[in-house]
């Protein structure tokens, strides 16, 4: 536990479960104020409630639920200094057999809203005073994922690509933004033991006709730090990348992943 996030007001989109959550408790020990936002709007309020912090519950993928969350962040606190657009889904499809709305869909959450609620988050930043002890306005933070590099996992094509886009836009956003002083970065976990990856586990142990556990196993037996990541792991990070400890940093793709994108 640090002070380095005091006087940060943070928003978290998928904050209900896995990496957000995590994200969500460490930012909260270091000191920050947050509006966590989740489809799971009871399971946002649990932890916004054990926490003493605010929810909401917003669908990232509709223009109003952007538009609601950031305004209750501006009513609440007045300005916005993080945002960590966080909320993603993962589907295990093999190539030739991956359908336009599996394509559309997985595209929509994973890099559409992800860009919307970038861009709506950085019009507002734009226009308030800096950080406080910062001479930045604010800071974006977008979990991408190391299978934006390689193809690791050949059943999701659709989820690597929507992640490489998610480099691509953290990287833009970061030059456009500069002139604003608005930084933008983005995490790249590797394997996360998360309900995400769970549900990855049971649909590629499945097409495999693996025990469900296999698929996970194996995947994790190729990380060099010789353990699987938790979500703990992704928290540190993100808040030091929250934290005005990273106020030089823009335009980049930090890597979180025990070095498995370097594993097999
Ligand atoms: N678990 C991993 O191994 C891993 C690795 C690399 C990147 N990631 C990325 O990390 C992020 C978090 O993943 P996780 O493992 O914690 O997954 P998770 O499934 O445990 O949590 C994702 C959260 O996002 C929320 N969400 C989904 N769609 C939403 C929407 N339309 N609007 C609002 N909220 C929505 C879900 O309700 C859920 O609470 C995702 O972007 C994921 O792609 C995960």
């Amino acid at each position: 536990m640090t002070d380095r996030l005091d006087g940060i007001h943070a928003l978290i989109t998928g904050a209900a479960s896995g990496i957000g959550t995590a994200c969500a408790r460490r930012m909260a020990r270091d000191g920050a104020q947050l509006l966590l936002a989740d489809l799971n709007g009871a399971g946002a309020k649990a932890l916004a409630d054990e926490l003493g912090q605010a929810s909401v519950q917003a669908d990232v993928t509709r223009a109003g639920d952007i538009e609601r969350m950031l305004d209750l962040a501006y009513q609440r606190w007045g300005r916005l200094d993080v945002l960590f657009n966080n909320a993603g889904i993962a589907e295990i499809r093999p190539l030739l057999e991956l359908s336009e709305d599996e394509w559309d869909r997985m595209l929509a959450v994973n890099l559409r809203a992800v860009f919307f609620v970038l861009q709506a988050a950085a019009k507002r930043m734009r226009a308030q005073a800096p950080i406080a002890g910062s001479e930045l306005r604010g800071k974006l933070i977008q979990t991408a994922s190391i299978a934006a590099y390689r193809g690791g996992l050949a059943y999701m094509p659709h989820y690597a690509a929507s992640k490489a886009g998610v480099v691509s836009v953290t990287r833009t956003a970061a030059q456009v933004l500069a002139a604003d002083r608005i930084t933008s970065n983005c995490i790249c976990p590797g394997a996360v033991d998360t309900p995400m990856w769970k549900k990855i586990d049971a649909q590629w142990s499945k097409i495999e006709g693996w025990q469900t556990g296999e698929a996970w196993k194996r995947r994790t037996s190729f990380i060099p730090l010789g353990r699987p990541e938790t979500a703990d792991d992704v928290a540190g990070v993100v808040s030091f990348l929250a934290s005005r400890d990273s106020d030089y940093m823009t335009g980049q793709a930090v890597n979180v992943d025990g070095g498995l994108v370097m594993g097999n």
